[in-house]
């Protein structure tokens, strides 16, 4: 077992890997990337993953190389070879090396980095016991919707909670709207209601988050996605947030303040069991 990248058409072994400090992921935060995570061996949600960076490039004029309908073998071969027992894949494309200028020439060449290492395994009793998050205003540019690279205050706000033991930071707009994680996104229950923010400017569409509410659906629970409000968060009965990496997870206080019994409860459980082993 061993982690390995994907640079420049070949693999390397990571600690090996490396880039030219012209890369404009490097300089401007100027890319794009996904993450995704295999099931059984297998990388789950695949396509949904390609279409949202298709989209994330498109959204920033990055072309899509040429390797693009390779990637598939790429990510196969690169499970392979890391031999870990379920990989997490980092797929990052940048708009390319060259010297730093705001502006760049076009056409471009873009760089396509891809990392292959073990899917992060939590400790059970973050799901028993559950987390805790903490609110900060909405900061952030107003196309989240697009997986870019330039993450400066997702990490900012990621480290503020985690100073306070809190796992998550929610990103809450001056109307008190509730928008998403620092990295996953907020669904909350009540009164056996599922509901999500409905998607805006502000939200990542989160692949977790649509395979969520299709599977809810499906077994016959009810899901909502509409504008929340700050005091519905409070007032929930049970929270969890969505990721590619955790799937999903309780929160149980927010701002410290206790929500519904202060356990993860079993709407949460019955979602966190819609993912497959
Ligand atoms: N992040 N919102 C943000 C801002 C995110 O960064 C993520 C995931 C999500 C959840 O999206 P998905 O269900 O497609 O993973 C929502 C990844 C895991 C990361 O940056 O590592």
């Amino acid at each position: 077992m061993a982690d390995i990248a994907y640079i420049n058409n070949g693999f390397i072994p990571m600690e090996q890997a490396s880039i030219s400090i012209n890369d404009r992921g490097y300089m401007f935060a100027d890319g794009v990337y996904e993450v995704i995570c295999t099931r059984n061996g297998r990388p789950f949600l695949l396509s949904e993953h390609f279409q949202r960076m298709e989209r994330s490039a498109e959204g920033v004029n990055i072309p899509l190389p040429p390797s693009y309908s390779d990637w598939p073998t790429i990510i196969d071969e690169g499970i392979k070879r890391s031999g870990h027992q379920e990989t997490m894949i980092y797929i990052q494309l940048t708009r390319g090396i060259m010297p730093r200028h705001h502006n760049y020439p076009e056409p471009l060449e873009p760089q396509l980095v891809m990392t292959f290492r073990p899917r992060p395994q939590y400790d059970e009793t973050f799901f028993t016991q559950g987390q805790q998050a903490i609110t900060v205003e909405e900061m952030r540019w107003n196309r989240c919707y697009l997986k870019t690279i330039a993450l400066l205050p997702n990490i900012l706000m990621k480290q503020k909670a985690h100073r306070r033991k809190c796992q998550e930071a929610f990103f809450i707009s001056e109307k008190q709207e509730i928008h998403e994680a620092c990295a996953a996104n907020i669904f909350l229950v009540k009164d056996k209601i599922i509901s999500t923010p409905k998607l805006n400017n502000y939200i990542l569409p989160g692949i977790s988050r649509q395979y969520i509410i299709d599977q809810a659906r499906e077994t016959g629970l009810t899901v909502s996605c509409r504008i929340c409000l700050l005091d519905e968060l409070f007032a929930a009965d049970e929270i969890f947030i969505t990721s590619t990496t955790m799937d999903a997870m309780p929160i149980v206080k927010v701002d410290d303040r206790q929500i519904g019994d202060g356990i993860p409860g079993p709407i949460t459980r019955k979602v966190r069991g819609l993912f497959p082993a």
